[in-house]
């Protein structure tokens, strides 16, 4: 749509529309697409991890070995980094050791060499945004691939990766860290061209399983506990669309949180590497299904009927599991 705009009008009626097709273009088209194939069996298996760069300390390394094995045993299609990929300040440059000595020298296993789809966190948004996002990495790890907000599509599944930081007050306002938002300001008309995307792409969707990943929890009984700004501005596009599960790193933890108003999901898997915070805040006994403060990391097997998730420990022990069935399906 973008590039016969651009071409075809330019070509025709001359350079000032094609000027104007590309400002169009760019306002309705913010959001990359991009397919993943399910297997053979109509099934898609893949591993969350969050809050994990770390050089292999701090039990990432026993983490990453884990998420070998079990990878292995699903057989997963992809991982999906919920962020904050590098600490403490994301990436110097393009050429920072730290994406070798934390990425790609930690997760080895035969089974984590699939794509890894991945956001931004706080953490990253502190160092050199554009490093992470160009392609780069690519060159120098073919697994990586971040955006600050895209759409993964898959015959039976379509995730909504959002670039949640952005979206958090705090950070424009604290005096301690500096964060680079070339690209984010002036982050009203960002937030609200993201927001417009979103919701679009929310609605027209019509995958069997609606997945919303981002940085910070909608929901969370750890640390920073629930997101303002996102039950306020993303939440509600997000039951008004079907949205099956919401996933987060952020807090680090692994958690499982329901809630009385919609069937959404609320899953924490921030557990990549230092963990044990030892403040549990919010804790509520009726919607909190699984709570715990180590490291670890979620598996999710999705068929076009059931969802299978699965919460494992630094030693690959299951801590929670839970399935749904599609609503969609069981409504029919
Ligand atoms: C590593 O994991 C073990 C087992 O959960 C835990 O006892 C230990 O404190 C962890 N180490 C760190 C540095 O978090």
């Amino acid at each position: 749509m973008a590039f016969h705009c651009r071409t075809e009008a330019a070509k025709f009626l001359g350079v000032g529309i094609g000027i104007f097709c590309t400002l169009l273009a760019f306002s309705f088209a913010e959001l990359e697409r991009v397919k993943h194939p399910i297997k053979k069996d109509g099934s898609l298996s893949f591993l969350v991890i969050g809050d994990w760069g770390r050089s292999g300390s701090y039990n990432q390394s026993e983490v990453a070995f884990q998420m070998g094995r079990i990878g292995e045993q699903l057989d997963i299609d992809f991982v999906i980094s919920t962020g904050d990929n590098f600490y403490e300040d994301g990436l110097k440059s393009v050429s920072d050791p730290l994406f070798k000595d934390s990425f790609s020298k930690v997760y080895t296993a035969q089974s984590l060499q699939k794509p890894w789809y991945s956001i931004l966190g706080n953490h990253d948004y502190r160092g050199n945004v554009g490093a992470q996002l160009s392609p780069e990495l690519r060159k120098i790890d073919s697994r990586w691939f971040c955006r600050r907000s895209f759409i993964l599509k898959s015959d039976i599944a379509e995730f909504f990766f959002v670039d949640t930081t952005p979206f958090v007050d705090d950070y424009f306002y604290d005096p301690e860290h500096i964060y680079h938002w070339k690209g984010v300001m002036p982050r009203t008309s960002y937030l609200t061209s993201l927001l417009r995307d979103l919701e679009k792409a929310l609605r027209e969707s019509n995958a069997k399983w609606k997945i919303v990943v981002g940085h910070h929890a909608i929901r969370s009984a750890g640390h920073h506990g629930d997101t303002r700004e996102l039950i306020q501005l993303l939440l509600p596009m997000m039951k008004a669309n079907n949205v099956d599960m919401y996933m987060n790193g952020h807090d680090h933890c692994l958690e499982h949180i329901t809630s009385h108003d919609s069937s959404i999901q609320y899953l924490t898997s921030g557990g990549g590497s230092k963990a044990w915070r030892g403040d549990v805040k919010h804790y509520n006994r009726l919607t909190t299904k699984f709570f715990y403060d180590g490291q670890g990391f979620m598996s999710v097997k999705l068929s076009e009927e059931n969802a299978h998730i699965l919460f494992y420990d630094v030693f690959g022990n299951t801590l929670h599991e839970w399935r749904l069935t599609n609503e969609l399906l069981s409504d029919m």
